[in-house]
C-alpha cells in the first residue's frame, strides 16, 4: 500500500472518529513484509537503555581507546551489532513504515485525557533519510490547530536555528516525546510519555538517524531515563539506539532567557564538527 493511500484511509478513520464512530468491522490487520513494524504498534516500550554507573552518566560515548587496536584484531573480533543486521529501508519503504505508526497514533487513545482533548495529533514532519532526528516536548496550541511540530513562537526559533546550521526544516526529522498536546500546555506525565513511547521508537527506528537531538530536559530525560539536569546532559555525545544523542535547551527557554542561545549555537556547532561540518562562529 502506497504511504498516500494509508494516508487517505487513516483520514478516513480520524473523520469517523470525529463523527462518533467508535466501532468498525474487523478487517485483516496490516502485515509488512519486512520488518513487521506494524505487529509492534502496540507493543510494549523497547528494551530500556543500559543502567548507568553509580555516577549517573546515561549512556555517555567514552573516549576512543588510547591503546589502539590493528586492523587485524578489529577484523578477527567483529561480530555484528544489531546495527549491523537492521535491514536498510528505501525512502519509499520509511515514508510507509512511518504512515502506518502515523496511522496507529491518529487512532490512539491510550491517554484518555488527551485523546478526548486534542484537536489532532501530531506526528513528525522532515526527511525520513534525515541524518538528523530532533525531538522535543510535545505539541502546543499551534501546533495541535496545525497538526505539525514545532511551528509556534518556539517552532519559529527552532526553524531560524535550523538555518544557521545552513539547513531547512525539511533537511531533518522533527517529533516530540508525545503526540497529544497536554491541556494548558503542562509539562506530560510519566504514563503520558510511557504510553507515547513506542510510537517515538517506532519513529526513530524507521528514520535511523546518525544523530538525535533533545529539545529541552522532558525530551532529554524521557529519551535517556535520566534524572540529571539538562545542564549537565549538554555538549557531550550520549547514545540512544545506535545514534549519538545531543541533549541542549528547548527553544521556549531560549525564549525566555535569550543569554542561553549562545550555549545552543555552541551545542550546534558541536553537533556539526562531528558531522564533519565547520559552522561559522
Ligand atoms: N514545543 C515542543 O516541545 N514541541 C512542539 O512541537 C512545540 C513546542
Amino acid at each position: 500500500m502506497t504511504a498516500r493511500l494509508l494516508k487517505t484511509a487513516c483520514q478516513q478513520l480520524e473523520d469517523f472518529r470525529r463523527a462518533g464512530v467508535t466501532h468498525l468491522p474487523q478487517v485483516e490487520l496490516l502485515k509488512m513484509p519486512t520488518t513487521g513494524v506494524a505487529e509492534q504498534f502496540t507493543s510494549e516500550k523497547l528494551p530500556p537503555v543500559a543502567e548507568p554507573p553509580a555516577e549517573e552518566k546515561p549512556n555517555e560515548i567514552q573516549p576512543v581507546s588510547s591503546s589502539p587496536e590493528t586492523t587485524k584484531d578489529v577484523v578477527e573480533n567483529w561480530e555484528p551489532s544489531m546495527e549491523d543486521l537492521q535491514p536498510v529501508l528505501s525512502l519509499e519503504e520509511k515514508q510507509e513504515q512511518l504512515a502506518q505508526v502515523d496511522c496507529a497514533v491518529k487512532g490512539c487513545e491510550k491517554c484518555g485525557n488527551l485523546a478526548s482533548t486534542r484537536t489532532q495529533t501530531v506526528f513528525g514532519v522532515g526527511d525520513p533519510n534525515a541524518r538528523i532526528l530532533f525531538i522535543g516536548e510535545a505539541p502546543g496550541a499551534d501546533e495541535d490547530r496545525q497538526g505539525e511540530p514545532f511551528v509556534g513562537r518556539a517552532g519559529q526559533l527552532l526553524t531560524k536555528i535550523i538555518e544557521a546550521c545552513q539547513l531547512k526544516r525539511e533537511d531533518v526529522y522533527i517529533c516530540n516525546i508525545l503526540k497529544c498536546r497536554p491541556p494548558g500546555n503542562r509539562n506530560p506525565t510519566q504514563d503520558e510519555a510511557d504510553n507515547c513511547r513506542a510510537f517515538l521508537d517506532q519513529q526513530i527506528q524507521i528514520v535511523n538517524p546518525e544523530y538525535i537531538v533533545c529539545w529541552g530536559s522532558v525530551a532529554a530525560k524521557n529519551l535517556l531515563d535520566s534524572k540529571l539536569p539538562i545542564g549537565r546532559m549538554r555538549g557531550k555525545f550520549l547514545e540512544y539506539d545506535g545514534a549519538k544523542v545531543l541533549c541542549t535547551y528547548h527553544p521556549s527557554y531560549l525564549l525566555r532567557n535569550p543569554p542561553a542561545k549562545k550555549d545552543v549555537w555552541e551545542d550546534m556547532k558541536f553537533l556539526f564538527r562531528d558531522m564533519g561540518i565547520e559552522l561559522s562562529s
